[in-house]
């Protein structure tokens, strides 16, 4: 794991110590370089076709704040709960900019999503019939699809593998009768006029992916062959890029990305189909951090540990799961500069009351002090913006960075939860 603070987030770590904003009620902040954030979603644009249209996958990050930002550089938003799909509306995307993908839509939800017009990827069988139902009442705008799960296999994390042969997601494409159920079900249903996969996130190879996607797209031109008419319009290839947690580099590229599905699925580019894509962790995690301060030290059988206050909180996946989510992890002196010194074996720990509450293990970093401060790399997404309600510790603080790094422009993103006793 590559510890070296690049000069902008030495520049953005200073900047907001000198503002005070890591003071001794604010132990804990997380940052967005929205700078970053705006180019990412520009390149995201430019490495594919104009006829794509890119929804950002709220549960990344599903601060009103980012939502509003995210929407007015241009990208749409996929949601997969009630929760989410109301932060979208709230932050101003439109139902026909929202695709809504929960596998437990209730009645109501499916209510919601018809009424207003949104892209509603339908989990299972009886989902559909419910939608049946529905539309057998009122009409609505929405485009709507099934979800199929093209049972490729998993990647390297379980948890986030939704393509395998027994993923709770979807219509297992291979089970049974299941490609008949699903032809019959577009021939009976002229309204069904999209398909929808999501493979899985980080931790799944880009050629698995492609290959779900590969048998996806496969199957709607399949699907509009055997009915003789382009009823199947829209194709949603879902999200997944993996993000580089061990260094600044940003690889795999979307670039990259496109590169392998061009191999894979070379019509994807043709024009045939409307294709949406539903990046979360790809399009926000690399543009922030978090900054916490030690508050403690301590040695227990010979080892060095580190209290700060980031622990299971803001870093749920990392805490329980440490193999499969390591984050970077820098040491910051009590000024917020990046310290140097001899680098020692040591725990990094959170504020959680229990045991395993520990960021990064047996770290090797300049010994961290009390007053020092660690950055956490690359957590703008599914970190700070996902908060695990335990201890009941209060909301973090999140500030928005742009500008030089001279003339660095703050702006608070989120208000922090302030405690009174
Ligand atoms: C249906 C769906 N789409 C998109 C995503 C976003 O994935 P990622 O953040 O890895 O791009 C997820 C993640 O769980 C998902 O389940």
């Amino acid at each position: 794991m590559d510890d070296r603070v690049s000069p902008r987030k030495a520049a953005i770590a200073a900047r907001v110590f000198d503002d005070g904003l890591l003071a001794e009620e604010a132990p804990l902040i997380g940052v967005i370089d929205t700078d970053a954030l705006y180019s990412t979603i520009n390149n995201l644009r430019a490495s594919f076709p104009n006829f794509f249209t890119h929804a950002f996958a709220a549960k990344a990050n599903t601060m009103p704040a980012v939502l509003d930002m995210i929407r007015r550089w241009g990208m749409a938003c996929e949601v997969a709960s009630p929760g989410e799909y109301q932060a979208a509306v709230q932050a101003g995307f439109t139902g026909g900019e929202i695709v809504f993908d929960s596998p437990a839509k209730t009645n109501w939800e499916i209510d919601a999503a018809l009424s207003h017009g949104a892209t509603l990827n339908i989990d299972n069988f009886q989902e559909l019939a419910r939608v049946d139902g529905w539309l057998a009442k009122k009409s609505s705008r929405s485009i709507i699809g099934l979800r199929i799960n093209p049972q490729v296999g998993g990647g390297a994390i379980a948890a986030m593998s939704t393509a395998t042969l027994s993923s709770k997601f979807g219509i297992g494409l291979e089970d049974g009768d299941n490609r008949q159920r699903l032809f019959d079900a577009y021939a009976a249903r002229p309204w069904l006029t999209a398909l929808h996969t999501h493979v899985g996130s980080q931790g799944c190879p880009l050629d698995l992916i492609a290959a779900g996607i590969a048998k996806t797209f496969n199957l709607a031109r399949e699907i509009n062959t055997r009915l003789g008419r382009k009823q199947i319009t829209t194709v949603d290839i879902g999200g997944g890029l993996p993000v580089n947690f061990a260094s600044e580099e940003v690889t795999p590229t979307f670039a990259d990305y496109v590169a392998v599905l061009r191999q894979a699925v070379p019509d994807l580019f043709a024009g045939e189909f409307r294709i949406i894509t539903e990046f979360g962790r790809a399009v926000l995690a690399k543009a922030g951090f978090i900054l916490a301060r030690v508050e403690y030290t301590k040695e227990q059988g010979g080892h060095p540990i580190a209290i700060t206050h980031a622990g299971a909180q803001v870093a749920t996946r990392t805490v329980f799961m440490p193999e499969m989510w390591k984050l970077r992890v820098s040491a910051l002196d009590a000024r917020g500069r990046p310290k140097s010194g001899a680098k020692i074996a040591q725990d990094v720990a959170g504020p959680c009351c229990f045991a395993g509450d520990v960021v990064a293990h047996a770290r090797p970093l300049p010994l961290l002090e009390p007053g020092d401060f660690v950055m956490l790399h690359d957590t703008a997404a599914y970190y700070f913006s996902t908060p695990f309600v335990y201890n009941s510790l209060p909301a973090i603080p999140v500030y928005g960075i742009s500008g030089a790094d001279g003339a660095l422009e703050v702006t608070e993103l989120q208000k922090g939860g302030t405690l009174s006793f």
